[in-house]
């Protein structure tokens, strides 16, 4: 209704106009989420944007995803409808530091979470996401060391779950997951004692749900760790009626969306990702008419690049 559906049907008619494909983050505000013609997580998002046969890419998301879409797919055009959609955990590293660490462990391999630059990929041997960093790093030869990075709590899960040793993990952090406290997980635990904990692996409650399991708050079992799209299908097959979930609130609309009779409640509701909503209807409709803002990776980085985010998008 009103002027967002004249926006809509703009967006639509531009889009046919270009053979463009909206490709839009489970965190996306929702009426850029009812516009996506592919809703998902990083991997998801990634796996689309290799495969589509668009002409034209809309990616409502974040800098670095816009970039691995235009490394997987260097003859379309890909669109970033704000240049300044960021994201605080690929700011904390770079690629020079990278190089450094990696002059501290000749030889080890680099496992590079998807949330990082051009550059710090084009410094790696492997990219993961959230939905298969413990494959990624389970298809490395036991004896290899590793450097995994940036994200540092995402690190410690994956290693809790493969019991590897010879991990060594950057001391990055998303601000958004990092704000959810475990204590405040804590509190809405208690105030709904039969929901189930979803939990993003980047958040700090991601390590200490363990603890909570081990105090009592919460059945282990009753916990599940998981990337974005792996919450979304958990919060429709699970027979669990309230969820608690720890991650950016976005999500909440879709999986409210799908299961009206669940109940889905954030475990810190400001948990909210101001470069994920820097992305509106207009910029998007702006994106399309003006073409813009194009997204290229210079060809040195992005063939440097390319095989460690071939091999994420192959393993899991
Ligand atoms: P996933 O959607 O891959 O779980 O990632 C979450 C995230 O923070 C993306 O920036
Ligand atoms: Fe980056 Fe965190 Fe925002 Fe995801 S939620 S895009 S990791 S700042």
């Amino acid at each position: 209704d009103g002027p967002a559906a004249g926006l809509t049907e703009e967006i639509h008619r531009l889009k046919r106009e270009k053979n463009a494909v909206i490709l839009a983050h489970n965190y996306q505000r929702p009426e850029v989420q009812e516009l996506a013609d592919v809703l998902g997580d990083s991997l998801a998002l990634a796996r689309a944007a290799a495969k589509t046969d668009a002409d034209v890419i809309v990616f409502c998301g974040v800098h670095f995803m816009a970039e691995t879409a235009a490394m997987l797919n260097p003859e379309k055009t890909v669109l970033l409808p704000d240049l300044e959609a960021g994201c605080s955990l690929a700011d904390s590293i770079t690629a020079d530091q990278l190089r450094a660490w990696k002059a501290e462990h000749p030889g080890a391999v680099v496992v590079a979470y998807v949330n990082t630059s051009a550059e710090v990929k084009a410094e790696s041997d492997y990219c993961c996401t959230s939905s298969n960093a413990i494959e990624v790093v389970r298809s490395i030869p036991e004896d290899r060391e590793i450097l995994f990075l940036p994200d540092m709590f995402l690190g410690a899960y994956v290693q809790r779950v493969t019991g590897r040793r010879n991990m060594h993990i950057w001391m990055g952090e998303c601000h958004v997951h990092a704000g959810i406290q475990p204590s405040q997980v804590k509190t809405v635990l208690r105030e709904h004692p039969r929901a189930e904990l979803l939990v993003h692996p980047e958040c700090g409650c991601s390590t200490s749900s363990v603890y909570l399991a081990a105090e009592g708050v919460l059945p282990a079992d009753r916990t599940k760790i998981l990337s974005t799209g792996g919450m979304l299908k958990h919060a429709s097959s699970s027979e669990a009626e309230e969820f608690i979930v720890a991650t950016e609130t976005g999500i909440l609309y879709q999986m409210q969306k799908r299961n009206p009779g669940k109940r889905f409640v954030a475990a810190n509701p400001d948990a909210i990702c101001p470069f994920m909503k820097r992305i509106t209807l207009d910029k998007v409709r702006d994106a399309l008419r003006e073409n813009r803002y194009v997204i290229t990776v210079p060809e040195d980085i992005a063939s440097r690049a390319r095989l460690a985010i071939e091999r994420m998008v192959a393993i899991g």
